[in-house]
């Protein structure tokens, strides 16, 4: 099994390039099957839930042409409107395929994505909003049988702003008779790459980078050539890497402006940062503790909770974080505190302790964020630390082992 070693403590230097967002290319996977056109999307990242997405996108008969990273999609020859139990259980995100089969086929049989472990992750947003849509819904032996004779637009509130009901909600009223409306949507730059995304092949979105959406439906949508977003996620794991080892480092091709309130936070620290269009900048500086809530965009985002924590533990003072979006989300915490962290749970929040020295361990990875925010407390630990389970970390980290020698780090990809 695939083990990461770390040798710290590490001082970072040099350029790391993000890819392009795995959050994002997810529902741009799924909605490929809404347009019988061709389709190319550019550089998709090698992560293991693009693949699963692609394998699920071939077992419905969608034809996938791989050039390098560049893939193109011919979903004309649909045949299929199941998302199978094999597939889905290991990516949540299939859930997304609901939307674009209903539109496209009229039914969708996808298998109930079940809990995971940073929560119970029910999905009756995306389904009891889909009812208004004309879908007659059934739950039965562990699938969501969904069928419509048409799609029709309809004015929807969501009781909270989930990111996946937002999507799975967009992509059904692309087709929709008349015009559907999304209240309390999501805000997520990867909402917006989604519409974009849409509206580039022909789709009505507009609304973008509000709260209310609205989908004037159409008759048919064209092909094209798409890139997605830089993963900001992915961007403020390596901005939070860079000043736990008070490093000078650039972390390039992502927009600053999606990381608004993680930039905000750290600069609150102390953390002195150069911020560009398209980069950020670190530079060595000393931090102090923080106060940190999880939101729905443009709130602090629970993707980087994990990784925050790693960094407060190794800042001046004591912090408080508190996790808004999913109800079991510290499972960084115990393994944090095998690297010699001091970290007391209390319920929602976290109180962190800072300012002590970490020391190396064997650690495991229990979730992705998780999986990242060990390997950053790694890099600060004196000695060698060997992290089991990656395959939680490669579901959406490319490439991470390389990205991290080339700014100088001793990290290393075993199988053992
Ligand atoms: C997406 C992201 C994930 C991120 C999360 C929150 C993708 C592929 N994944 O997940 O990385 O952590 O947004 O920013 O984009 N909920 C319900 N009922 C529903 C749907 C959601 O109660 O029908 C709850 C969930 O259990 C959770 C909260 O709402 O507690 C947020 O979930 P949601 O925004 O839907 O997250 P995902 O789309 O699953």
């Amino acid at each position: 099994m695939d083990k990461i070693i770390v040798k710290g403590p590490a001082r970072l230097s040099g350029e790391v390039e993000i890819s392009p967002a795995k959050n994002a290319y997810l529902p741009i996977l799924a909605a490929i099957l809404l347009t019988d056109k061709k389709v190319t999307l550019t550089n998709l990242p090698k992560l293991r839930d693009i693949n699963t997405m692609l394998k699920l996108l071939e077992m419905m008969g969608v034809e996938c042409n791989r050039d390098g990273k560049n893939v193109t999609f011919d979903a004309s020859s649909l045949s299929s409107h199941e998302a199978t139990y094999e597939l889905v259980k290991t990516m949540r995100a299939s859930i997304f395929v609901l939307g674009p089969l209903l539109s496209r086929l009229g039914k969708a049989k996808v298998s109930l994505p079940g809990g995971c472990a940073i929560g119970t992750r029910p999905i009756d947003i995306h389904l009891d909003n889909l009812e208004k849509m004309n879908v007659k819904i059934e739950m039965k032996n562990g699938f969501v049988f969904a069928e419509t004779d048409h799609l029709t637009g309809a004015l929807v509130k969501l009781k909270f702003p989930s990111v996946g009901a937002t999507e799975n909600l967009m992509m059904a009223g692309v087709f929709a008779d008349g015009q559907t409306i999304i209240e309390n949507a999501a805000m997520e730059p990867e909402i917006d790459d989604l519409a974009n995304f849409l509206n580039s092949l022909g789709a009505k979105v507009s609304g973008i980078g509000t709260s209310r959406l609205v989908i004037d439906g159409v008759k048919e949508l064209n092909g094209g050539t798409y890139q997605a977003i830089g993963d900001r996620i992915e961007a403020a794991t390596y901005i939070i890497g860079g000043l736990m080892t008070k490093s000078e480092m650039t972390v390039k091709n992502f927009n600053p402006k999606h990381l608004f309130n993680v930039l905000e936070n750290l600069q609150g620290m102390g953390a002195k940062l150069e911020i560009g269009d398209n980069y950020v900048k670190t530079y060595p500086s000393s931090l102090k503790g923080s106060k940190v809530i999880t939101e729905p965009f443009p709130g602090f985002p629970t993707d980087v909770q994990a990784q925050m924590v790693a960094l407060l533990t190794v800042v001046e003072g004591n912090s408080l974080v508190t996790e808004n979006i999913f109800e079991n989300r510290f499972m960084h915490v115990p393994e944090l505190t095998r690297l010699g962290a001091s970290i007391e749970q209390l319920g929602s929040s976290v109180f962190i302790e800072g300012g002590r020295p970490l020391t190396a361990a064997p650690v495991m990875c229990t979730d992705l964020r998780a999986s990242a925010a060990l390997v950053l407390a790694a890099l600060c630990a004196y000695g060698e630390t060997k992290i089991d389970r990656v395959y939680h970390l490669q579901r959406g980290y490319e490439d991470l082992p390389e990205k991290l020698q080339k700014l100088g780090a001793h990290v290393e990809l075993v199988n053992e």
